[in-house]
């Protein structure tokens, strides 16, 4: 059963939990015995260090295996994977992906530089997740042309839903000329807090906005979530029987349910 579906999570919007769900959901899918490949395309870094050791982190980037050295240095993918739990494959990122912006622009089919990189190895994964830098610059785009479909983190406060139309409307585009079968995983709210009434609120706002887009799943707001990057460890790992657990065990069974049963959201 390798379906090798690419999911980007995406939203230009800073801190609204696409790492946290990056990191969280590729370790719940890999925990359910499928093969996922999570690449880091952003040149913070986060992901990288959120899921791998220091010691990973710092030998890739001292050997050159970064997601950089393949988009622009023309490595393959499977050169620079490493694997960081039995069945989670990471492509990190690396200092040198901040050049990357700037460098793909002159670059022969610069958008579509990473889906060419997936296109050998996609059938060896359940699931390819990609995290993306807080922008809509060439990075995200190559993210957005690579995928099959594009999962939106929400923050759960007052300006959520800023931007969102840009964003759309870049996914958008993205169809329109250059990734006809891309579609929209959905949406997923952050850091929900049920006892903020404004948590509601929103909530309902985007369900009002959005019907059939936002997962049941809701990721509370939950301090382990915040505190298990820095450990280099999932949140299931740090702790199992958290809130911000249960959020993303159950997002993770939504996406599976919903594309094992070829049911996408378009
Ligand atoms: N559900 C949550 N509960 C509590 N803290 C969270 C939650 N999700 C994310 N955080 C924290 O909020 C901050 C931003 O989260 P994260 O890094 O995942 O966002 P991001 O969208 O990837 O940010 P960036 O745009 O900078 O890449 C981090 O400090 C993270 O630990
Ligand atoms: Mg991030």
């Amino acid at each position: 059963m390798v379906v090798g579906r690419v999911i980007a999570i995406a939203n230009q919007k800073g801190g609204v939990g696409k790492t946290t769900t990056a990191i969280n959901l590729a370790f719940a899918l890999a925990d359910s015995g499928r093969k996922v490949l999570l690449v880091d395309l952003d040149p913070q870094g986060n992901a990288s260090s959120g899921i791998a050791t220091p010691e990973d982190v710092s030998a890739s980037r001292r050997e050159g295996k970064t997601i950089y050295q393949a988009l622009v240095g023309g490595l393959a993918i499977a050169e620079i994977v490493r694997q960081v739990r039995p069945t989670l494959s990471l492509a990190p990122a690396g200092d040198d992906l901040v050049g990357a912006e700037i460098e793909l622009v002159t670059m022969e089919g610069r958008e579509r530089r990473l889906r060419a990189l997936l296109e050998p190895v996609r059938e060896e994964y359940n699931y390819v997740l990609i995290d993306t830098p807080p922008s809509l610059g060439i990075l995200t785009l190559n993210a957005l042309v690579a995928a099959d479909s594009v999962l939106v983190p929400m923050q759960c406060e007052y300006y959520a839903l800023e931007g969102l139309n840009s964003l759309l409307g870049t996914i958008n585009k993205v169809k329109a000329v250059l990734r006809p079968e891309l579609e929209l995983e959905g949406l997923v709210l952050t850091m929900f807090d049920s006892r903020n009434r404004l948590s509601h609120e929103i909530s309902d706002e985007v369900r009002k906005h959005f019907p059939e887009k936002v997962f049941q799943s809701v990721i509370p707001r939950s301090v382990r979530l915040s505190e298990s990057p820095s450990h280099g460890l999932s949140v299931f790992e740090y702790e199992p029987k958290s809130s911000g657990a249960d959020g993303y065990r159950a997002l993770a069974a939504e996406i599976v349910a919903r594309g094992e049963n070829g049911a996408g959201t378009n």
